[in-house]
C-alpha cells in the first residue's frame, strides 16, 4: 500500500485517486504566461517538488506559453509517475505573438488534443476540459466559432471512445450549459471561483449533487493586475494572523473546506509558494473562522472574474 502523502486528503478525478491539492501550470511560462520561463531550472523544480509533496493532479494547456507549460511538464516529469493525472483544455490556440485564435470547432478540438498528446508524450490524456466561451461578455465567439455544445461534446466523446482522452471536463460554463453537458459524463468543471468570487455557487452545488469534481481556477484571485487578491482581504489576513499561517493558505483552506468535491489547482512559479499552497492542507479553520470567512462574500456576490476576455490566461500587460 502506498504511503505517499495526499495533500488535502484523497478524492477522485475520472475514477482515479487524486490528492485534493493539485497544481495549475499556467504561471510557469514567462511573463504574461507567454514564452520561456523566467528561470527554467526553477520551473522544473516547481513541478518536481509538487510531485514530491504528493501532488498528482496537474492542470495544463497547449496554449500556456504556448507549448511551454506542456514542454516543461514533459521535461520535468516524464516518464510520469503512475498516479499522475494530467489535465488539459481545448478551445483556443495562441499565435507566436500571443494573440488568441479561437478553436472551438470540433476538428479544432481534435487537433488540440493531438497537440497535447504529442507535447506531453502520452497515448491518452486522462482528462481534457472543453473550454467554452459562455461566460462572456468581452471577446466572444463569432461566425464559425459559435459552435453548439452538442457538436463539441460529440467530438469529445468520440475522442474518449477512441481512447485518446480518458474523460471529459468542461470549463467556463454557466449552469444551463453544464446541465446540457451532463449526459456526456462530465467529470469536472473548471470555472473561476474563490472566496472573493462566489458567483458560481449554484454551479458548484450542481457539481456536488452530481458527484462532479469542482476545480476552480483563480482560487487566489489570479496573477492579473486589477483582480482582487484573496490574500489581500482583511478578514483573510486577520484569520491568518490568528492561526499563524499565511493569508494565501487561509484562502485555499476555505475553498477546500467549502465543498467536498473541490480539487485545488493553485498556480505559482515559486517553490516556496508551492510548498505554502500544499501546506494549506494542514490549516484547520474552525466554525468561527469559517463563519467569518463566509461573510466576506455571499453566494452570487463578489467581483466577477468572468468575461472581459475569452480566456482569462490572456496577458493584460
Ligand atoms: N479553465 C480555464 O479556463 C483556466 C483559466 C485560468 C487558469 N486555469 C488554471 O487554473 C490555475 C490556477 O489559476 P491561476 O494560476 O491563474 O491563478 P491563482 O492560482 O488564483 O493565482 C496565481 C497567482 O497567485 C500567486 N500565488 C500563488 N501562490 C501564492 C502564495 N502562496 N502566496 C502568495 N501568492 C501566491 C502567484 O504568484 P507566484 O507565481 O509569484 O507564486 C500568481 O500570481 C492555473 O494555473 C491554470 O492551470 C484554468
Amino acid at each position: 500500500m502506498s504511503t505517499k502523502r495526499q495533500p488535502g486528503g484523497s478524492s477522485t478525478l475520472a475514477g482515479r485517486p487524486v490528492a485534493r491539492i493539485g497544481f495549475g501550470a499556467m504561471q510557469l511560462p514567462g511573463p504574461g504566461v507567454l514564452g520561456p520561463p523566467r528561470d527554467r531550472a526553477v520551473a522544473l523544480a516547481v513541478l518536481r517538488r509538487a510531485v514530491e509533496l504528493g501532488v498528482n493532479h496537474i492542470d495544463t494547456a497547449e496554449y500556456y506559453g504556448p507549448k511551454v507549460a506542456n514542454e516543461l511538464i514533459h521535461a520535468a516529469l516524464h516518464p510520469y509517475p503512475q498516479d499522475l493525472v494530467l489535465v488539459t483544455k481545448v478551445g483556443a490556440e495562441r499565435d507566436r505573438q500571443g494573440s488568441w485564435i479561437l478553436a472551438q470547432r470540433p476538428a479544432e478540438l481534435r487537433a488540440a488534443v493531438e497537440d497535447d498528446l504529442r507535447q506531453l508524450g502520452l497515448d491518452r490524456i486522462p482528462v481534457v476540459n472543453l473550454r467554452r466561451l459562455d461566460l462572456g461578455p468581452g471577446l466572444q465567439a463569432e461566425g464559425d466559432q459559435i459552435v453548439d455544445i452538442d457538436d463539441q461534446l460529440a467530438e469529445m466523446i468520440a475522442l474518449r471512445d477512441e481512447g485518446k482522452i480518458g474523460a471529459v471536463g468542461i470549463s467556463s460554463v454557466p449552469l444551463d450549459v453544464l446541465r446540457r453537458a451532463l449526459p456526456a459524463g462530465i467529470v469536472c468543471v473548471q470555472n473561476a471561483y474563490s472566496l472573493l468570487d462566489r458567483s458560481q455557487e449554484e454551479t458548484l452545488d450542481v457539481c456536488t449533487a452530481e458527484g462532479i469534481a469542482w476545480v476552480p481556477f483563480f482560487p487566489l484571485g489570479s496573477a492579473f493586475p486589477g483582480f482582487p487578491k484573496v490574500a489581500d482581504n482583511a478578514v483573510v489576513a486577520e484569520i491568518a494572523g490568528e492561526l499563524g499561517v499565511t493569508a494565501a493558505q487561509v484562502g485555499l483552506a476555505w475553498v477546500l473546506a467549502h465543498a467536498p468535491n473541490t480539487l485545488l489547482i493553485p498556480g505559482t512559479r515559486s517553490v516556496a509558494h508551492l510548498e505554502e499552497n500544499v501546506g494549506a492542507a494542514d490549516v484547520v479553520l474552525d466554525a468561527d473562522a469559517l463563519a467569518r470567512l463566509d461573510t466576506v462574500t455571499a453566494p452570487g456576490d463578489g467581483p466577477r472574474l468572468h468575461g472581459t476576455e475569452p480566456f482569462r490566461e490572456a496577458p493584460t500587460a
